[in-house]
């Protein structure tokens, strides 16, 4: 079987590609990544030497391209990981977001429409169903919640979620969705709440926390992640939703004050910064209708992810330290300079 996955030079498209090595060794292995600030080869080392893989650099919304790879590469199954993937992000610049999350995903949808398809499998977030208050902990999203997504990010997630049920109802394309909680591991880029905490930590820089740090996370180890897609992309019902998370609840200053712990670090690093607009309260997921149909399992409780994770970082610091002291340090000083002071 050919097996395209897009966004596979990002974070959780690099450890679905281990995660597949060892599970399909006879399956080809097709990365597709536009490598942008947050697609990195370098995650995909460990792959190189692995007879059924090949990297292709290129647009998930680039149309001509993306049909003669289409054309070449025959592939059975797509694993779409490919998109703009950071909130903050997204209230700067949206319309990259409708590019890669709408446009490029209708891109890819139609190639399976045209050539012939087993399984396009997109994976989404739980962030397309907005917020739950703080107030209410009993309640929880599952798949019936209904679409109420806050930010340009998780509004162009929605709206491929949407493209894609459509194109099954229209079409008949075999389409499968995962919508999962937040994910921390190896190779996340250092934008993102924990990997950033833990660089800052390192240096000694402030902790920027946003609001009053209690909004409200559910943290998901990234291998628990990929388990789950390749279930549902290989064994879940066509036309379903599966939501994909662990009960691993936590406030932003709950991870912060675990990070400073672990770096050995004071709390007076933390810095309390202007909110992000349109901030979400709280993310819960109701994960039953996955592991009671498919059977699946989270491994990993948060607070040994965690330690793993920063362990992780400590090991590779060479990793993260040329992303920091590229480009990226003109983001940083952007966003958390001018919008945040
Ligand atoms: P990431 O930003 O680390 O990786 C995204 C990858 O997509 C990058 O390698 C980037 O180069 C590539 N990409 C972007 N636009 C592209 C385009 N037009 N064509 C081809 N490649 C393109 O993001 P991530 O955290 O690994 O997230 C992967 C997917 O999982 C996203 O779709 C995201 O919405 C979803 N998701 C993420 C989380 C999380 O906590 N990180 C949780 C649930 C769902
Ligand atoms: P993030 O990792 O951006 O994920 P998402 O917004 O998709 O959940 O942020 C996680 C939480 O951490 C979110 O409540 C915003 C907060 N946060 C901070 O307080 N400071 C920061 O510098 C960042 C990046 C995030």
């Amino acid at each position: 079987m050919n097996i395209l996955i897009t966004g596979a030079a990002g974070f959780i498209g690099s450890n679905f590609m281990y995660y597949m090595k060892e599970k399909h060794p006879d399956d080809m292995l097709i990365a597709l990544d536009k490598l942008t600030y947050a697609g990195n080869l370098k995650n995909l080392k460990g792959m190189e030497d692995y007879p059924n893989y090949k990297f292709i650099k290129g647009d998930i919304s680039d149309r001509a391209f993306i049909y003669k790879l289409f054309e070449d590469e025959k592939p059975d199954v797509v694993i779409n990981f490919a998109a703009e993937s950071h909130v903050d992000r997204s209230t700067v610049d949206p319309e990259s977001f409708m590019n890669a999350n709408v446009v490029g995903v209708g891109v890819l949808l139609d190639a399976c429409r045209i050539y012939g398809i087993k399984r396009f499998h997109q994976v989404s977030t739980d962030e397309v169903y907005g917020d739950l208050p703080l107030d209410r902990p009993d309640l929880f999203f599952t798949e019936d919640t209904p679409l109420h997504a806050s930010s340009p990010y998780s509004a162009c997630k929605a709206s491929a979620d949407l493209l894609a049920l459509s194109y099954l109802r229209t079409f008949n394309v075999p389409v499968s969705i995962t919508r999962c909680s937040n994910n921390y591991g190896a190779y996340q880029f250092p934008e993102k709440l924990i990997p950033l905490m833990i660089a800052n930590a390192v240096n000694d820089k402030k902790l920027p926390v946003y609001g009053n740090g209690l909004n409200v996370r559910d943290w998901l180890y990234v291998g628990d992640h990929c388990s789950a897609i390749e279930l549902v992309a290989f064994k879940g019902k066509v036309g379903e939703v599966y939501n994909v998370g662990g009960h691993n609840e936590r406030t932003n200053l709950e991870i912060i004050r675990t990070i400073l712990k672990e770096t050995g670090k004071g709390e007076d690093l933390i810095t309390y910064v202007t909110d992000r607009p349109g901030h979400d309260r709280r993310y819960a997921i109701d994960p039953a209708k996955i592991m009671r149909d498919l059977g699946w399992e989270p491994t990993v409780k948060v607070e040994e992810g965690l330690k793993e994770t920063i362990k992780w970082y400590l090991d590779n610091r060479s990793w993260w330290e040329e992303i920091i002291s590229g480009e990226y340090q003109n983001y940083y000083d952007e966003m958390y300079g001018k919008y945040r002071k």
